[in-house]
């Protein structure tokens, strides 16, 4: 039997740059993020007897450079002794552009894969299955408001608010649609081991936290939107600074910034984050989706636009 599952991206309002244990996959810091709804992943699993090896085919093209990532994720699910399996993976927003699609498709994929095996797991651990292979996948385990804590034994993941409890919107400006360069799990790494401001950005993490988690608790968007911003380009400063230099902007990624800083000077509840990809998110109260999406589409060199409110978790589409 094929077992289906569907789960959204996430976005770090704080982000997750850096592990504390590589082979775990432990992150450094804690992050807090929000889940999407209208961009998602959906991934079937079927494990069979018959089969040679583990296949996976994603959007209808046969392979593709996940596939060792995606067995060894099977292994933490099901065991090594496990049956090979067929994975089918949909997704209907661009893959490995700095939109969180790795996310998604773990996430997805813990859950269709442990059903598919025949188990029953709770939601932490398949969140800890999901973060073991891409760090922001355990956080699409859960929806609306969820922070991952830096914690030093196991991935954890909680979530803090609801998506109904402050629905948000999120414009997604996308300003180049290809791969990225170099690899977000390779890009930590090298900020860990080249980057002046790496330890002040780990120090600084759990104050960014503190404040984050208060504003989305009072929702309060003034104080989420400084914080939110601050942090982002903290990260990218560590980035920049990391040699050899790691640069996921384009032109046009800095081009939407000023669209969101005039936006922010004409009175609109808007501000900006920033992933490891050139597209800028533009995060807003829902009123003022609308005239956000329209600068975001009339900014030069800006491919296309997609907005998305806030989600819920990754779950289980019906057994085919
Ligand atoms: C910039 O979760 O892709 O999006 O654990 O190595 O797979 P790995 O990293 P990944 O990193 C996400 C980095 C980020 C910030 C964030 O989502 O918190």
């Amino acid at each position: 039997m094929r077992t289906e599952a569907q789960a959204q991206p996430n976005i770090a309002l704080i982000k997750y740059w850096g592990k504390r244990d590589v082979e775990l996959n432990l992150p450094a810091v804690s992050s807090l993020s929000v889940t999407l709804d209208s961009l998602w992943t959906k991934m079937s699993v079927e494990f069979s007897a018959e089969l040679p090896a583990d296949e996976l085919v994603v959007n209808t093209a046969v392979g593709g450079d996940m596939l060792p990532r995606v067995s060894e994720c099977l292994d933490l699910v099901a065991g090594t002794e496990r049956p090979r399996a067929s994975v089918i993976s949909e997704c209907n927003f661009p893959i490995a552009a700095g939109l969180a699609s790795s996310a998604s498709a773990f996430a997805a994929l813990v859950v269709a894969a442990s059903r598919a095996a025949g188990f029953e797991k709770d939601r932490l651990s398949l969140a800890r299955m999901a973060g073991a292979a891409s760090g922001s996948a355990a956080r699409s385990l859960f929806g609306g408001f969820v922070e991952l804590l830096a914690n030093e034994e196991k991935i954890d993941v909680r979530s803090i608010a609801d998506a109904e409890a402050w629905p948000l919107t999120v414009v997604i400006a996308v300003t180049a649609a290809g791969a990225k360069p170099v690899s977000s799990g390779e890009a930590m790494i090298r900020s860990a081991e080249s980057s002046p401001f790496y330890s002040r950005w780990v120090g600084q993490q759990a104050m960014d936290i503190a404040t984050a988690r208060d504003a989305v608790l009072d929702k309060d968007f003034g104080k989420l939107a400084a914080v939110s911003e601050h942090n982002c380009l903290k990260m990218h400063s560590v980035m920049w600074a990391s040699r050899p230099p790691i640069v996921y902007w384009n032109s046009a990624t800095l081009a939407c910034m000023e669209v969101v800083r005039q936006l922010q000077s004409d009175g609109h509840a808007v501000f900006f984050t920033i992933d490891a990809g050139p597209q800028l998110k533009a995060v807003c109260l829902p009123d003022a989706a609308d005239v956000v999406r329209s600068a975001l589409d009339d900014c030069s060199g800006v491919e296309r636009t997609m907005v998305s409110g806030l989600g819920a978790g990754a779950r289980l589409l019906e057994s085919k």
